[in-house]
């Protein structure tokens, strides 16, 4: 009889259910009221003394034996269930993921980055809402200032003036006022002008400006450095500067690229003579220099900056910069492609 036992000991521990119904079956076979242990129980009295100590034992250990194991299948036919309302059928295809597309004018920020940190330029950023003295003081604009009609402002309050900033020379500013040179930074970021919006120009745009400041900088260093950039960027390889004003720099220039007359595209977009202008540039004026604690004796440096939609639409070709803020998917998802 103690074989007996142990056999259904065996049989108990090799069973395995994968539904209630088996689990249960199992349950009343072993451990209901007309089940197999029940059936030992009233076996015992009719057991020989002798034998009454190890058959007693085997019987207990078939008994929790049979109840681990419903304990045990029962929990792991629960969390089975449990995980299916979690996530499902997990045999199920999956959705397909539309992969997006970053935006062009992130596109070509990055690249812009990347170029100029090939050469040692870090990025710095600052707050789009300005004081006056970071966006225009500082940058040897003082009040009453006529350039200052040059970038229409919008102001968020007087008195003190605080104001949405014209251009991210004002990080460039607190950039020296925070760093000690040598600086090589690089400002990206958005900027806001009072402008009627059109197809070329938009009252939010994004530029990135440059500065660089050390000992003996020279307008040499800086025309080297528009002329790498514009290699790498776009390619081409002829730039030329042209005398302006910035009251922040002098001298000051005009950066044009040299883009070619090869086709219809090349005359309209160079107005048929081959130059276009990306930005401006020049060295960083004393004045400036002396506004953000740098001795103008010690050091000298240069500035330029640009636009950047302005650069993705030469790129891209894209002929109207309003495109840029529609944010119309048929137009975004063109840049899939790009990093
Ligand atoms: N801050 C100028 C602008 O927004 C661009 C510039 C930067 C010009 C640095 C010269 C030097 O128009």
């Amino acid at each position: 009889m103690i074989d007996k036992i142990k056999n259904y000991i065996a049989e108990v521990e090799k069973f395995s259910a994968s539904s209630q119904e088996e689990i249960e079956n199992f349950r009343i076979k072993f451990l209901g009221k007309k089940g197999i242990l029940n059936h030992f129980f009233a076996e015992f009295k009719n057991v020989p003394n002798e034998s009454k100590k190890e058959f007693g034992q085997t019987i207990n250990q078939l008994k929790n034996a049979a109840q681990d194991k419903v304990n045990q299948l029962k929990e792991e036919l629960e969390s089975k269930l449990e995980e299916k309302g979690v996530y499902g059928d997990l045999t199920r295809t999956g959705e397909s993921i539309e992969i997006g597309a970053r935006h062009p004018i992130s596109i070509v920020k990055n690249q812009i980055i990347e170029i100029f940190s090939n050469i040692g330029f870090n990025v710095s950023e600052g707050p789009e809402m300005e004081d006056d003295w970071h966006n225009f003081t500082a940058l040897n604009l003082p009040e009453y200032h006529p350039a200052r009609d040059m970038q229409d402002t919008f102001f968020i309050q007087t008195d003190p003036d605080i104001l949405l900033r014209t251009h991210t020379s004002s990080v460039q500013v607190r950039y020296m006022e925070d760093n000690k040179p040598p600086i090589r930074t690089i400002s990206p970021g958005r900027v806001f002008r009072n402008e009627a919006i059109s197809a070329r120009s938009h009252c939010i745009f994004h530029q990135v400006e440059g500065l660089y400041i050390d000992k003996d900088v020279s307008f040499a260093d800086l025309k080297q450095t528009l002329l790498y950039f514009t290699k790498q960027l776009f390619g081409k390889s002829k730039i030329r500067l042209r005398p302006s004003y910035f009251p922040f720099t002098e001298p000051s220039a005009e950066i044009d690229i040299y883009w070619g007359l090869e086709n219809e595209t090349d005359y309209r977009i160079t107005k048929g003579t081959g130059w276009l202008e990306i930005g401006g540039c020049g060295m960083v004026d004393p004045n400036v220099l002396k506004n953000c604690n740098i001795d103008p004796k010690e050091y000298s440096g240069f500035a330029f900056g640009m636009g950047i939609e302005r650069i993705a639409m030469l790129l891209y070709q894209i002929g109207d910069i309003r495109m840029f803020y529609e944010n119309d998917i048929r137009f975004l998802e063109q840049f899939k492609s790009s990093i």
